[in-house]
């Protein structure tokens, strides 16, 4: 197999706030290999944009990596200097922000946008870089790109908003796209045509991506893995089909209970809180909220773990589908 393009061990992220130092991400690891789709699904506040954040190198005060390595195309990026990351922004990592016109630069028009993210990396004359942005904006279904060159991001819809985002994003040929909740600002009626659309130019390109969502539906329906983060870790992970057909960490099948279906219409809301992260407990930080919960869950973390026979692992002390003690082979995370 290839080497993957990202790659996150152990990562370590808190937050020195007034009421003492959130421990915000503990040893989260996660992979993503060329051209894969990864979700990464979770509660609100288990972490998911703080680790997407982290992958561009975006770590602001009061946030402070304490731990561990991102490395992208084999370099950690924790170790570059910020003029070096900017250079691998856009070239070999993008963005897509939930909220796509409060990203866009209200003050110059979309086309100086993305003219510049292609500029930013390369020398191209400006013919060819024109060439480039009006292929990305036919791939992102943008019809009449001359004239939505010459539009600012006020005059732009939601949706093709997001759209021009996934322009920029492909435009620079980065290998690896992070989009945070791309669609959960849009009419639900846009959002399939932009996940529609975001599944497409990544055909043409090929770049991995990794999907942030709460919906674990648009996770099933996007991704070849998920990994299921709680209070900052990330509990289970493996390849769609194993993770939605057997659920091996109680949080995972408790999340998908919570889906709603054709046969049941109230959702299941998981009962509890998630443990405050200023003085998280020792052990599973699921263990409040969990019916197998035993002292031992109290007192250790679990490690992670391969479940025998499938691309997947849990940590979990007492996990629903039985693991093998062994460490879990090379293709997933862990
Ligand atoms: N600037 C900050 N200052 C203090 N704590 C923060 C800050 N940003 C995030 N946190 C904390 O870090 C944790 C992770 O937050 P994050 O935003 O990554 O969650 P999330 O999974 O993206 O949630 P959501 O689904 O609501 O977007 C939370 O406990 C949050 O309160
Ligand atoms: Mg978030």
């Amino acid at each position: 197999m290839s080497d993957p393009v990202l790659e996150m061990r152990d990562f370590r992220l808190v937050f020195d706030t007034y009421r003492g130092t959130v421990q915000a991400l503990e040893g989260v690891d996660l992979t993503i290999y060329p051209g894969e789709c990864v979700g990464i699904v979770g509660e609100t506040g288990c972490g998911k944009s703080a680790t997407a954040r982290a992958m561009l190198g975006f770590v602001d005060k009061p946030g402070r990596v304490t731990g561990g390595s991102i490395k992208i195309n084999g370099r950690d990026i924790l170790k570059l200097r910020s003029r070096e990351m900017r250079r691998l922004r856009g070239r070999e990592i993008a963005f897509i922000f939930q909220e796509a016109k409060k990203a866009l630069n209200p003050t110059v028009t979309v086309g100086t946008q993305l003219l510049e993210a292609v500029q930013a990396h390369q020398r191209v004359p400006r013919k060819e870089a024109l060439e480039r942005v009006h292929e990305a904006l036919r791939q992102v279904g943008l019809a009449d790109p001359d004239r939505l060159m010459d539009s600012y991001a006020f005059e732009l819809s939601g949706g093709m908003a997001q759209r021009v985002m996934i322009a920029i994003a492909i435009v620079g040929n980065a290998n690896v796209l992070v989009a945070d909740e791309p669609t959960s600002a849009l009419d639900v009626s846009i959002q399939a045509q932009v996940l529609a659309v975001l599944r497409q130019a990544r055909e043409v390109t090929g770049s991995a991506l990794f999907l942030i969502t709460h919906d674990l539906g648009v996770a099933a329906e996007n991704c070849d893995r998920i990994a299921v983060m709680y209070a900052g870790r990330v509990v289970e992970n493996g390849t769609v089909e194993d993770v939605f057909s057997a659920p091996s960490h109680p949080y995972t099948a408790r999340l998908l209970a919570a889906l709603p279906s054709a046969e049941r219409e109230t959702l299941e809301a998981i009962p509890g809180t998630v443990p405050d992260l200023v003085d998280p407990p020792p052990g599973c930080r699921f263990a409040n909220r969990c019916e197998k919960a035993t002292q031992l869950c109290v007192e250790q973390r679990p490690p992670m773990s391969a479940i025998a026979g499938r691309r997947q692992q849990v940590a979990c002390h007492h996990p629903l589908v039985s693991t093998k003690p062994a460490r879990q082979e090379t293709m997933s995370d862990g």
